[in-house]
């Protein structure tokens, strides 16, 4: 037997009992002649103690150990003297009688502890001994749990789970595909699935009415911290639903998973905002309710005073920040700054301050009188002390997506974004369509087996561009402190409407048979009305640990290139393989 127990597991109970340990030598030190050993596994790290009467050839055995060897000890477990109240195992300690190394090792290129100093690249490289360290293995050990309570979860629920196949046909989620050569067909390609979506639609013809899995996706579209090229979904879909149906289940999921894993109550109905709320007043279509600083619209209030920036603008909106009556010029100067960079895309920001004794300070001074700039703070419900930013431009949505972009920083910066405060919600009513002025053309917001609102199918069957873009979807979004968890839809199971919204998009027919003539075909043999949805599991789980970024969530992530460093991923391959699948690359630096 290699061991009694586990690094993790000797408490004061134990003193006196001969045990068998084995684990990773975090570091050795000598103490007065003494060898003091941390001896570290999954599970903890206990101490050990070879004395400096031990027999000699024990104490040079500890001498010689390194860090990271795998050792074996056998020893006796005894209180300690000076205890530590920060470890689980810090009453105990093993007086070692012998050590067994079961293995040697290099020296770590990085410290394997609580904190490291090691960097990024050189972690993400020896990804294997970074997973040794406590703040990973938490990670993974919460990944593990929520996977567990979702099984438990839906499986009460009467969802069963099924696997659907990776080397697939491309699918309708909008991003690139990743694409896997056929030797068997050459010339022919796989696609990886973005999503099992029509997988689990056919799932639902096939009549399992409530299906679920813990899914790998894989999507070549840019990184980010809460983007990865594959990444896992809990993919779901039911039959015999409407939106209630399916918002009532997850929001269940979602309340289960609060509880057993953070023991935190979210509430009960969760709140519901509709799209164009989202938008109008937080400048997202996954807002952070967690505090307000809400936008407002000031066009009719701020218009019509001489000043022409504002007076040729289309839309005119505008947050009011606590505190921001003190900024100072330079902070002012420094904003502005950060709104005008590509990521945000403004090309000015307007201020005004209302100082504590109800008089205004502003950029615009020049065009506007106190009385109209105490106009516009009411308008945007200013209070004494806080400063007003303005935006203007001709595009709405975009100028509130910019006011929404400086409210999340400076909530950010106030503190209103704590990672443990949890503002769950749903987004509902999106749109059906999204027009792209570039190509000239409609996308579909979620995707292309969306269902129209019934009650705005006038509007989807006519022709004109406004009424389609009316039409709103039964589609709804999970959001959680500002990141999208997950999203779905009630589907189109009816062919002819299946047909307007190829029609809609500018899929003709032969595109439509060619791309998705299996689930079309399959739709005419008695598809049920059906809807569902797929959460990111590692946001879930990310957000679960406090954190933004999913990659210390997955046990092998790629960076910010798509890369897996660790493995040197992706890689060129050999002539041999090339020849195989019938593959002529490019010659170097051309397409
Ligand atoms: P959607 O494309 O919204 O919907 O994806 C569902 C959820 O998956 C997560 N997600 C990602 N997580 C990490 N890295 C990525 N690159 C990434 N892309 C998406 C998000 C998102 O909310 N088939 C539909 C679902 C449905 O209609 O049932 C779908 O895939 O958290």
């Amino acid at each position: 037997m290699y061991r009694t127990h586990t690094c993790g597991e000797l408490r004061i109970e134990n003193k006196g009992q001969q045990v068998t340990l084995a684990g990773w030598v975090q570091k050795a030190r000598k103490l007065g002649g003494m060898t003091f050993i941390d001896l570290r596994d999954r599970y903890g790290i206990t101490q050990l103690v070879v004395e400096a009467d031990a027999p000699a050839a024990l104490v040079e055995t500890a001498t010689s150990l390194g860090r990271e060897f795998v050792i074996q000890v056998k020893g006796e477990v005894l209180e300690r003297q000076s205890k530590n109240p920060k470890m689980p195992t810090g009453d105990i300690e093993i007086k070692v009688a012998e050590i067994n190394i079961l293995n040697k090792s290099v020296t770590p290129p990085f410290t394997i502890e609580e904190d490291t100093d090691g960097g990024e690249d050189i972690r993400a490289k020896y990804r294997y001994l970074d997973l040794r360290r406590p703040p990973l293995k938490r990670a993974l050990e919460l990944r593990h749990r929520v996977a567990h309570e979702v099984r438990n979860y839906l499986d009460s629920k009467g969802f069963m789970e099924i696997e659907t196949p990776y080397l697939i046909k491309s699918t309708p989620e909008g991003a690139r595909d990743f694409v896997v050569p056929s030797r068997m067909n050459p010339g022919q390609f796989y696609a990886l699935p973005q999503s099992p979506q029509t997988f689990k639609q056919l799932l639902m013809v096939a009549g399992y009415d409530r299906y679920f899995q813990i899914v790998r996706c894989f999507r070549d579209e840019d990184l980010r911290a809460d983007r990865q090229p594959e990444f896992t979904q809990i993919d779901c879909e039911m039959s015999f639903v409407e939106q209630e149906d399916v918002l009532n289940t997850f929001e269940g999921m979602m309340r289960t998973l609060f509880k057993k894993v953070l023991n935190v109550e979210i509430p009960s109905p969760l709140p519901r905002m509709s799209w164009y709320d989202a938008m109008d007043n937080y400048g997202s279509d996954k807002p952070d309710v967690r505090f307000g600083m809400t936008i407002h619209e000031i066009t009719s209030v701020a218009k019509g005073k001489g000043f022409g920036v504002l007076d040729g603008a289309a839309y005119i909106g505008a947050i009011s920040v606590p505190g921001g009556a003190d900024y100072t010029r330079k902070e002012i100067d420094a904003i502005t700054e950060w709104v005008k960079r590509p990521q945000v895309g403004a090309k000015g920001l307007i201020y005004i301050k209302v100082n504590a004794d109800g008089t205004f300070k502003s950029s615009i001074d020049k065009f506007y009188s106190q009385e109209d700039l105490s106009k516009i703070a009411e308008a945007v419900e200013a209070k004494p002390g806080e400063i007003i930013f303005v935006m203007s431009g001709e595009a709405k949505r975009k100028v509130q997506t910019m006011l929404g972009v400086l409210r999340l920083e400076l909530g950010g910066r106030l503190g209103y974004r704590d990672p443990k405060v949890f503002a769950p919600l749903w987004i509902v009513d999106f749109p059906l369509l999204e027009w792209d002025d570039e190509t000239q053309r409609f996308y579909a917001m979620h995707h292309p087996f969306t269902a129209p609102k019934p009650e705005h199918e006038k509007w989807f069957y006519s022709d004109k561009k406004e009424d389609l873009e009316r039409v709103c979807a039964n589609a709804y979004d999970f959001v959680l402190n500002g990141n999208e968890l997950g999203g779905g839809s009630i589907r189109i199971h009816n062919a002819d409407v299946q047909k307007r919204m190829f029609e809609v998009l500018g899929i003709g027919a032969e595109e439509a048979e060619y791309k998705f003539g299996f689930i079309i075909n399959a739709f005419k043999f008695g598809a049920p009305p059906h809807g569902g949805l797929a959460f990111g599991f590692d946001r879930v789980c990310a957000l679960f640990g406090g954190s933004d970024s999913i990659r210390d969530y997955i046990a092998f992530p790629k960076n910010n290139q798509g890369r897996d460093v660790m493995i040197d991923s992706p890689s060129e391959i050999d002539q041999i393989q090339l020849d195989e699948l019938q593959i002529a690359l490019s010659p170097k630096g051309q397409d």
